[in-house]
């Protein structure tokens, strides 16, 4: 059934475990994750980007996530809209069914500008107010992640944005989260602790150091009510590099955040960590492995079930190392 993710991440902070936010714009990315929920029994987060929205159309996404819970009726499912731009977009998924909805007033509603403060604290305190009028939950963002637009800064090349990661100012400040959500009463709060979206996070290997967790403590001990968010958590899986470059791919050599940093920050107080890039590259690696190796297949789904398999496994490993195993039918 569907549930807000205040009451799903309620549950994670208060039995130890951090959730994944998988992001969809597909059947096979929802099979993936449902079937992969279903052998560890675990909840889900299933959430749709402006992008995923243009995409499949917000019906098809919306039918999609509620036709999993139907074909799952025993796993809770939070219906998340991701990244919304400014109020009206949040006001159009709560109309819609969602269960939840993210404000990012990191950035002004061209999502590119960052925005002021007061701005931020403007537009979240307004999504609240309607989103909790009709009990959906509410993520906001705070600090500045970096390389939102897939295809800017370099994302889709291979030239990211190095460097940035040093720059502490951008990092989210303890003081300034606990005001922010002093003034907004947000459910959940994306912070900026050493993260970035898309594929092109590090140009090196990643040795125990990407995640602030002092900062992510910090925070944790300000806002122990409040359930904080990582986005751009993608491990950028090696061996789907290789498959992708090996089958007539050209990714640039990249590393994302390890999962065993990702579980550290979630002994720290990370309670959702969204991912993304990495069912990209399972589905992509995957699909061009079978193509090269089934050059005479004309019936897509074939291949596309390749990409539903590659998927589930991240999916499944993702659940099992955050420690969700278990936990759907307890909630
Ligand atoms: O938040 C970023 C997600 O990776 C979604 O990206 O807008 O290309 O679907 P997208
Ligand atoms: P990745 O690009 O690391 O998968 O992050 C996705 C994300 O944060 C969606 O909001
Ligand atoms: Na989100
Ligand atoms: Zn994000």
């Amino acid at each position: 059934a569907l549930i807000s993710m205040r009451q799903l991440l309620d549950h994670a902070a208060e039995n130890g475990y951090g959730m994944p936010a998988f992001n969809v714009n597909n059947m096979e990315q929802v099979h993936a994750i449902m079937q992969a929920a279903d052998e560890t029994n675990s909840p889900v987060i299933l959430q749709g980007s402006a992008g995923a929205r243009a995409y499949a159309g917000e019906p098809f996404l919306r039918h999609l996530i509620t036709a999993a819970t139907e074909m799952y009726p025993h796993i809770p499912v939070a219906m998340h809209q991701d990244h919304g731009s400014e109020p009206a977009v949040c006001l159009r998924s709560i109309q819609s069914g969602f269960t939840s909805v993210m404000m990012d007033g990191s950035l002004e509603a061209d999502m590119k500008t960052p925005a002021s403060f007061e701005y931020n604290v403007g537009v979240t305190k307004e999504v609240v107010k309607m989103a909790h009028a009709g009990g959906v939950s509410v993520e906001g963002e705070l600090g500045c992640l970096g390389s939102l637009e897939t295809g800017e800064m370099g994302e889709e090349d291979g030239h990211g944005a190095e460097g940035k990661l040093d720059m502490d100012m951008l990092l989210t400040s303890a003081e300034e989260a606990a005001d922010f959500v002093k003034a907004t009463n947000v459910d959940a709060l994306a912070i900026a602790i050493g993260t970035s979206h898309g594929a092109y996070k590090f140009t090196k290997e990643p040795d125990g150091d990407i995640l602030r967790i002092d900062r992510i403590k910090e925070i944790h001990e300000r806002l122990p009510n409040t359930h904080l968010v990582m986005h751009g958590s993608s491990s950028v899986p090696q061996d789907w590099l290789e498959i992708i470059n090996n089958y007539g791919g050209d990714m640039g050599q990249t590393y994302g955040v390890p999962v065993e940093e990702i579980v550290e920050g979630i002994k720290n107080g990370v309670a959702k960590v969204n991912i993304d890039t990495d069912l990209r590259m399972a589905s992509t690696g995957s699909i061009r492995k079978f193509m090269a190796e089934n050059p005479s297949v004309f019936d897509p789904r074939k291949f596309l079930k390749e990409s539903t398999n590659a998927m589930r496994q991240i999916c499944k490993a993702r659940f099992e190392s955050f420690g969700c195993e278990g936990n759907a039918s307890k909630i």
